[in-house]
């Protein structure tokens, strides 16, 4: 990691300047056979990860789990997932890590438990016993929930527990109980937890949908037509600034740790709040770029998006977040399906759209996250049928989507599923064209993409201009040029169809980054001083001599040497 002395003093911290790769342990690399991931497979990937020039590790959640979420539902923050390994194995890949002068955060579900972690299950033996206000319980009669609201994963958010004759809360599965915030023993017990892993040497918390932690304790209806009912009254809920600043002067200011919120409907403005100066936490997650091809029926659902919409979004962001803010960067995680499969082409231009999106991630202001395969790639998978959906959010819409529309067929929401189910993201990672795509000698968890005789780490690593190489590059190109950090933002194509520009400045030193986000070739004029000729360009991802059908460079109409002509999917970066 690189510390740039031109920049001030203030505005400077390690989180900024690093690149995070975020690890889906069931899909990276299976050690042992059993056909999932575990953390001494992770530890076989660690030269991988430095090589490629990572600096943080960002480790969903392994803790012991039933595993009805893969993990977000907690039994144990304090034991490791067998599958996994043990806590000798987590603390054997902190110390690779360390060695080699990289850092691990971990993801922290503090939202809610499992049903089967030891508060719940003392807290469900009756309604007076010590754990009960642990957990957010309702009267109401069988069959009338408390509210209108609903769980993410679809149905209401409430679920009758027979022996007590209460309602609890779970905003996402039933078998994940929302945790009470209110109660200061919650806070304290969570507070503890953080020190704990903190005081094991990690260097910080992913916290998995953290602005979710108040409710208004009177429960109001929400909207029934919002893509998902109660959300207006648990984001951001009445205590939530209260919540954030006991997490930061009780734990976050003791440390030197990085923390990233995931923050579901995240607007701007509460961006400002959580992450500004005065907020608790570094950095936050926002979902607006990743909502766009959502279509009038919601996220399951696909929608158009147009490049226009996309470079609003993410330019509101960067201006949004300007001055004492920071943004994170990211277009894939376990949650999402692939980057390339909706903002690129996965098909024709797979490896110029990867190489654009790549070339955005690394190019604006904020922290970049890489997803596993990102850096090789990776498309979503085809999910043709029923029984192979792992995912518990998928599973269950399709359940919802069949009853909602009168549908006995799965084939006909098979497009929809190979679009959108979190599944895409947790196919395993393609190291190899071997048997399970060189995953596992077991057999996998979940289906193997079958293009993985196509697209692997093997063969990405062997070829100079793969994706996996331009990913190399821009993270070298990143740590040497503290523009591309710390510059501030500009955009300087307001207006074009399909071309996304815009400039860095830091003291004298500018970039310009210029991005074709479509299939087409296009034609752009940057502003007066902006470099255009090839001695100037700092990386692009087509070859400087001209492209695949041997056009020339940059020659635009009229051979105007001002105008920019950009090949499908072109990206370039200058610097002046
Ligand atoms: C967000 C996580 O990223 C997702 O995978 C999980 O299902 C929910 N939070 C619930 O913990």
């Amino acid at each position: 990691m690189i510390v740039h002395r031109s920049t001030d003093e203030r505005d400077r911290a390690w989180w900024k300047e690093a690149v995070v790769y975020q690890i889906y342990p069931w899909s990276f690399n299976d050690s042992r056979g059993d056909g999932i991931g575990d953390l001494p497979g992770v530890r076989e990937k660690v030269d991988y990860l430095h090589d490629l020039g990572v600096d943080v590790v960002w480790l969903t959640p392994v803790y012991d789990s039933p595993k009805v979420d893969n993990g977000y539902d907690i039994r144990d923050y304090r034991a490791i997932l067998p599958e996994f390994g043990g806590l000798d194995d987590l603390h054997a890949l902190l110390s690779d890590l360390h060695d080699r002068g990289m850092k691990l955060i971990m993801d922290l579900a503090v939202n809610h438990t499992s049903d089967e972690h030891e508060w719940f299950r003392a807290a469900r033996k009756s309604r007076d016993n010590p754990y009960r206000d642990y957990y957010i319980w309702h009267p109401g009669e069988p069959g009338e929930p408390p509210n209108n609201w609903e769980s993410h994963f679809g149905g209401s958010a409430w679920e009758y527990d027979q022996r007590t004759g209460e309602y609890y809360l779970h905003l996402y599965h039933h078998r994940q109980p929302d945790l009470n915030w209110a109660n200061p023993d919650v806070r304290e017990s969570i507070y503890e937890i953080m020190r704990w892993w903190l005081e094991e040497g990690i260097d910080g918390f992913r916290l998995d949908v953290i602005n979710l932690l108040s409710k208004p304790r009177e429960f109001p209806d929400g909207d029934p037509d919002s893509d998902w009912t109660g959300v207006k009254h648990f984001v951001d809920g009445p205590r939530i600034h209260d919540y954030f600043r006991g997490m930061r002067t009780e734990v976050f200011d003791h440390y030197d740790a990085m923390t990233v919120g995931e923050m579901p409907e995240l607007t701007v403005e509460s961006a400002r709040k959580h992450v500004g100066e005065d907020g608790a936490l570094d950095m936050a997650f926002q979902f607006e770029h990743v909502q766009l091809d959502y279509g009038e029926a919601g996220r399951w659902d696909i929608g158009e998006w147009t490049v226009p919409e996309f470079r609003e979004v993410f330019t509101r962001w960067q201006e949004g977040l300007a001055g004492d803010g920071w943004n994170t960067l990211f277009l894939n995680n376990h949650d999402q399906p692939r980057s390339v499969s909706r903002f690129g082409d996965d098909d024709r231009y797979r490896a110029e759209s990867a190489k654009l999106l790549a070339t955005l991630l690394f190019t604006l202001r904020g922290t970049p996250f890489i997803y596993q395969g990102e850096e090789i790639g990776m498309t979503n998978a085809p999910f043709d049928r029923i029984e192979d959906i792992r995912d518990v959010d998928t599973r269950q819409h399709v359940d919802l989507l069949m009853a909602e529309r009168g549908i006995d067929d799965y084939a006909e929401l098979s497009d929809l599923v190979s679009y959108r189910s979190r599944d895409n993201a947790r196919t395993p990672m393609q190291w190899s064209d071997d048997r399970a795509a060189g995953f596992t000698d077991g057999d996998p968890w979940i289906t193997v993409n079958p293009n993985y005789t196509e697209i692997n780490v093997e063969r990405e690593r062997a070829d100079p201009d793969s994706v996996w190489h331009y990913y190399r590059e821009l993270i070298t190109l990143r740590d040497r040029e503290p523009v591309l950090i710390y510059g501030d933002y500009e955009l300087v194509s307001p207006d074009h169809d399909t071309v996304f520009a815009y400039r860095r400045t830091l003291d004298d030193r500018r970039a310009l980054v210029a991005l074709n986000v479509a299939p087409e070739t296009a034609t752009f004029r940057p502003p007066g001083d902006a470099p255009t000729d090839d001695a100037d360009l700092l990386i692009g991802n087509y070859p400087a001599d001209g492209s695949e059908d041997g056009a020339p460079v940059d020659d635009g109409p009229g051979n105007d040497p001002g105008v920019l002509s950009l090949r499908p999917y072109e990206a370039r970066v200058y610097g002046l």
